[in-house]
C-alpha cells in the first residue's frame, strides 16, 4: 500500500505566469521507492486550516533524467496550487507518497511505433515525460504532440518541447492549436473539436499508421478526441487517457441513495484488511462511502482524489456487495476481478470484507 515520504524541494522553476516546475529529492533510504515509471503522478498532503488536502501531479521529468520534477499550475481557488506557485521555496518538505498511475505503455527499444499525444493545458506533465521517455529509449519511434493551450503565454515547456524538436529531429513534433490566439493557419486556432480532429487526420495526421494515442486533459476534450480516434480506426487498447488535475472536484460528488441499499438494512458490518491487520465496523448505508468510513474509524485507509480518478483507494471485496459511483480509474479485467475504488463505493449487502492488501 503507498505510504507517505518526506521530499525536500530542491529547485523551483517558473514555467509561466501561474505554473511552476519543483523539483524534489527523497531521502536516501526511501529513494528506491521513488523510481517512476514515465506518465506516472505523485500524491501530495497539507495541512490548510486544520485540514489535510492532498493533491495529485504529474512527474513532467523523463525517466532517464534521473530526477523528481512535477509542474504544478494555479488553479482558481485552489489551495495547494496557490501555495505551491507563491509560497513553496527550496529547502521545505513535502509529503508525497510513491508514484502511482498507469498512464503508459511498456517501453520496447527494439519496436518502431508511431505514437501521438494530446495535451490540454496542465495536462502536458505526464504526456512530457512519455515523450522524453519513449523517445530516448525507443530509437526509431516516432511521436507527435498536439497541444491546446488559450495563448502562446499560457504554454507550458515550450522551450523543452522546441529542444526535443531539434534533439529529435524528424522523430518529434509538435502542433499547437490556441484557441485565445489567432493563428495564421485556421487549423490551429480554436478548439478541439470533432471538426478539428478531422482535419487533422485530412491534413496532417496518418491515424493508420498510430499505434498507441495518450490523451490527457479535461475530460470532454478527452472524450471528443477519444471517440474521434475511435472514428479514425484505433481501438480502446491504443487509446490511453489521464484526467488531469483540475478536472478532479477534490471530494466525491453527493451520492444518492440506491433504492437496493436502503431497502437491505441500516448497517453494514464492514471488515477491512490494511497492512495486513484487520479491523471491523459499522457504518450506515446512507451512501457514505466505505473509504470515508474506514477513515472515520481511523483507519489510514490510502486515498487522494476521492473522485474515482487516481486509483490510490483500490480496495478488493472479498465478501459481500458494493456499488461504485464512478470509476475513471479501473479497467474492465480488474473490475471483473474484484477491485473496486473505495472512494466510490457504498455497501450493498449487510456484511462487506475488503483488503487493500491484495
Ligand atoms: Fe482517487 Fe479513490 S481516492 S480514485
Amino acid at each position: 500500500m503507498p505510504r507517505f515520504h518526506p521530499l525536500e524541494v530542491t529547485d523551483i522553476r517558473r514555467e509561466t505566469r501561474d505554473a511552476v516546475v519543483v523539483t524534489l529529492r527523497p531521502r536516501e533510504d526511501a529513494a528506491p521507492h521513488f523510481k517512476f515509471t514515465q506518465g506516472q503522478y505523485l500524491t501530495f498532503r497539507r495541512e490548510f486550516d486544520g485540514e489535510e488536502l492532498r493533491r495529485s501531479y504529474s512527474i513532467c521529468a523523463g525517466v532517464d533524467e534521473n530526477c523528481l520534477k512535477v509542474g504544478i499550475k494555479r488553479v482558481d481557488g485552489g489551495a495547494f496550487s496557490t501555495w505551491a506557485n507563491e509560497e513553496l521555496k527550496p529547502g521545505d518538505t513535502l509529503d508525497a507518497m510513491v508514484p502511482q498511475g498507469r498512464f503508459f505503455t511498456q517501453i520496447d527499444p527494439a519496436s518502431a511505433r508511431t505514437y501521438l499525444g494530446f495535451a490540454g493545458g496542465s495536462g502536458i506533465t505526464p504526456v512530457l515525460s512519455i515523450i522524453k521517455t519513449t523517445l530516448a529509449q525507443e530509437p526509431n519511434a516516432s511521436f507527435t504532440l498536439v497541444y491546446a493551450n488559450r495563448q502562446v503565454s499560457s504554454i507550458m515547456f515550450r522551450e523543452e518541447l522546441e529542444d526535443l524538436k531539434n534533439t529529435y529531429l524528424g522523430r518529434f513534433s509538435v502542433i499547437h492549436i490556441l484557441d485565445g490566439e489567432g493563428q495564421e493557419i485556421d487549423l490551429f486556432t480554436g478548439r478541439i473539436d470533432a471538426e478539428k480532429m478531422e482535419m487533422l487526420f485530412r491534413l496532417w495526421i496518418d491515424a493508420e499508421s498510430v499505434d498507441t494515442a495518450f490523451i490527457c486533459g479535461p475530460e470532454p476534450m478527452m472524450l471528443t478526441i477519444a471517440e474521434s480516434l475511435r472514428q479514425a480506426g484505433l481501438g480502446d487498447d491504443q487509446i490511453k487517457f489521464e484526467l488531469f488535475a483540475s478536472s478532479q472536484p477534490g471530494r466525491a460528488r453527493k451520492r444518492v441513495i440506491s433504492k437496493q441499499a436502503a431497502a437491505a438494512g441500516n448497517t453494514c458490518e464492514v471488515s477491512v484488511t490494511l497492512d495486513g491487520a484487520t479491523r471491523s465496523f459499522q457504518m450506515p448505508k446512507d451512501g457514505t462511502a466505505v473509504l470515508d468510513a474506514a477513515i472515520a474509524n481511523n483507519l489510514d485507509a490510502p486515498f487522494s482524489c476521492k473522485a474515482g480518478v487516481c486509483s490510490t483507494c483500490r480496495a478488493k471485496v472479498l465478501e459481500g456487495e458494493v456499488e461504485m459511483e464512478i470509476n475513471h480509474a479501473l479497467e474492465d479485467y480488474e473490475v471483473r476481478a474484484g477491485y473496486v475504488l473505495s472512494c466510490q463505493c457504498i455497501p450493498l449487502s449487510d456484511r462487506l470484507v475488503l483488503s487493500y492488501d491484495e
